[in-house]
């Protein structure tokens, strides 16, 4: 089972996978990160940018995935995930911006850039550790539900629900575009390490649904129950709709001072 780290707050939350991302890096300087986009990572990036500073990291060398982009937006739209990357991830922390990679969104060379992003994926070595947010709908990625547990990255057709939830970057919701590009799940699942997050009520269903519930295409989040090395890390309202959340706290309180996440 994924282990379950519930914790008072985001930033704690930040500090707690940053200090996983900081040893991953000290053991090897060019590791894969599995970049996600989303509000859900930025205490992470916020905390890592930190050590960065105050450590004097220096994270040139980092390797990067991120997990989806939109398709058809004009090059460079600010909303482009590889522009959110950039200013989120790449400029703050130092990346080298060549090594940092966003599967490509625009229309020519759609029908191919899945398998191109697999093999690059493949050439890397495999990601490290993938980060991983998680949709209202249940989404890992752009993964809606129905797709494949064993899908690898390819176009997918966002939910309405998505598109909603997605405006608030947008003039409206139409504006959202109906189409992406993401990692599929088989792609999730072959990461070293898998870290979701999630904070708020708002992802307490999903989080409910991806941990306890059954594995399903149609939860897509539950496929890190078949991940051998996966970590939840929740505030208290995402976590509030767990069953078993109790022997959670109790497995954190009692993990071995050797063991890391
Ligand atoms: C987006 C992204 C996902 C992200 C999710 C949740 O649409 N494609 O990778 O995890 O929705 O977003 P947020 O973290 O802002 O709640």
């Amino acid at each position: 089972m994924a282990e379950i780290v519930i914790l008072d707050s985001p930033n704690a939350a930040g500090e707690l996978v940053a200090g996983a991302i900081t040893d991953l890096l000290a053991a090897r300087p060019d590791a894969v990160l599995g970049l996600a986009t989303g509000s859900t990572p930025l205490p992470v990036y916020s905390a890592l940018e930190r050590r960065v500073r105050e450590r004097d990291l220096d994270l040139s060398a980092v390797r990067g995935f991120a997990l989806d982009e939109y398709v058809g937006l004009p090059e460079g739209h600010p909303e482009s995930y590889r522009a959110v990357i950039t200013r989120d991830v790449v400029e703050p922390l130092g990346l080298s911006p060549a090594n940092v990679h966003v599967p490509r969104g625009s229309l020519e060379g759609i029908a191919t850039a899945g398998d191109d992003y697999e093999r690059a994926i493949l050439a890397a070595g495999g990601i490290d550790l993938q980060l991983l947010g998680i949709g209202t709908v249940g989404h890992v990625g752009f993964n809606e539900p129905g797709s494949s547990l064993a899908s690898l990255t390819r176009v997918k057709t966002l939910t309405a629900q998505t598109r909603r939830d997605n405006a608030r970057f947008f003039a409206s919701a139409d504006d959202v575009p109906m189409h992406c590009i993401t990692q599929g799940l088989g792609t999730i699942l072959r990461a070293r390490h898998v870290v979701l997050l999630a904070f708020g009520s708002g992802k307490a269903p999903a989080v409910a649904a991806a941990v306890e519930g059954p594995v399903s295409a149609s939860h897509p989040g539950s496929v890190i129950q078949l991940h051998p090395h996966a970590t939840v890390v929740l505030d208290e309202e995402a976590a509030s709709e767990l069953r078993e959340v109790d022997y959670y706290r109790y497995v954190w309180e009692n993990k071995p001072a050797w063991q890391r996440i």
